[in-house]
């Protein structure tokens, strides 16, 4: 008869399963030795395989691929937390602005740069704006903000919300090519003049460049007004429908998963 210590084994047996299905779930595919973090074992060299391995999946690589996104993006949002390269957003944030959601989704919402609240909170699009955004992707596309992923052109707020200078947004340029190189979207809604035209590499106003499908490095762009913006005019927000829409239709005719 298993005894009450049998018993708790096989509990903890289960729960560390699923808690490894769910870091595998969650593209996780590696962890470090046991005893590496407690310090009883010293680390391996670097070319030793790791001793635990979720998967067969070779090592970190610098090559992007979905199984290590998130890896990639842990590795890169490190290197931005500690980027100074504008002195003056560099001494004023609170902290950087990464950004947040699915490392492998269909779609990112690119933005501007964070505001007071997402300076604070540490992630992108939660303030008033925020809001607006979460509903649109909520109620407007029956979606999660878990199942897209969000960013912004800059990574630091600008001081007193003004808009990033040139110089910020092509310092920040190899930070946010880089998440959507690792995420391979296949769809980017640019939100307002800045995003649109930091990807874009255009001087078009965002009344010229919504309503059509533009193309960056093969991903379909879909641009339309930021939600700061419609708020001061809630009359545009019938033409962000019709570009939501459209990015729908969009999303819709191509062969990917739902997200
Ligand atoms: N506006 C933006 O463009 N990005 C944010 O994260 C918040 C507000
Ligand atoms: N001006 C902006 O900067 N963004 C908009 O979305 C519209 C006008």
């Amino acid at each position: 008869m298993a005894t009450q210590e049998d018993l708790e084994d096989a509990r903890l047996q289960q729960i560390l399963l699923q808690q490894l299905q769910s870091l595998q779930r969650a593209g996780v595919r590696q962890l470090p030795r046991a005893g590496i973090l407690s310090g009883e074992i010293p680390p391996g060299k670097p070319d030793q395989p790791p001793a635990t391995s979720l998967s067969p999946v070779p090592e970190m690589q610098s090559t992007p691929s979905p199984e290590n996104a998130l890896e990639q993006l842990e590795l890169l949002r490190q290197k931005v937390a500690g980027c100074t390269l504008c002195d003056e957003l560099a001494a004023s944030r609170t902290q950087t602005v990464f950004g947040v959601g699915n490392p492998q989704a269909r779609l990112c919402f690119f933005g501007e740069a964070p505001g007071r609240d997402e300076d604070r909170q540490g992630e992108p699009f939660v303030g008033r704006a925020g809001k607006l955004l979460t509903d649109i992707i909520h109620k407007g596309m029956q979606l999660q903000r878990e199942d897209v992923y969000i960013l912004n052109v800059l990574k630091c707020r600008p001081p007193g919300n003004r808009n990033p200078s040139p110089e910020e947004a092509n310092c920040c340029r190899p930070f946010f090519e880089r998440q959507l190189e690792i995420i391979q979207p296949e769809f980017i809604c640019c939100l307002g003049t800045v995003a649109t035209q930091n990807l874009l590499q255009t001087r078009e106003t965002i009344g010229r460049l919504r309503g059509t499908v533009h193309n960056w490095q093969g991903i379909k762009v879909i641009a339309t007004y930021h939600p700061a913006y419609l708020l001061r005019n809630p009359a545009a927000k019938k033409d962000t429908w019709e570009d939501i829409q459209l990015l729908m239709r969009e999303m819709e005719n191509t062969t990917g998963d739902t997200v």
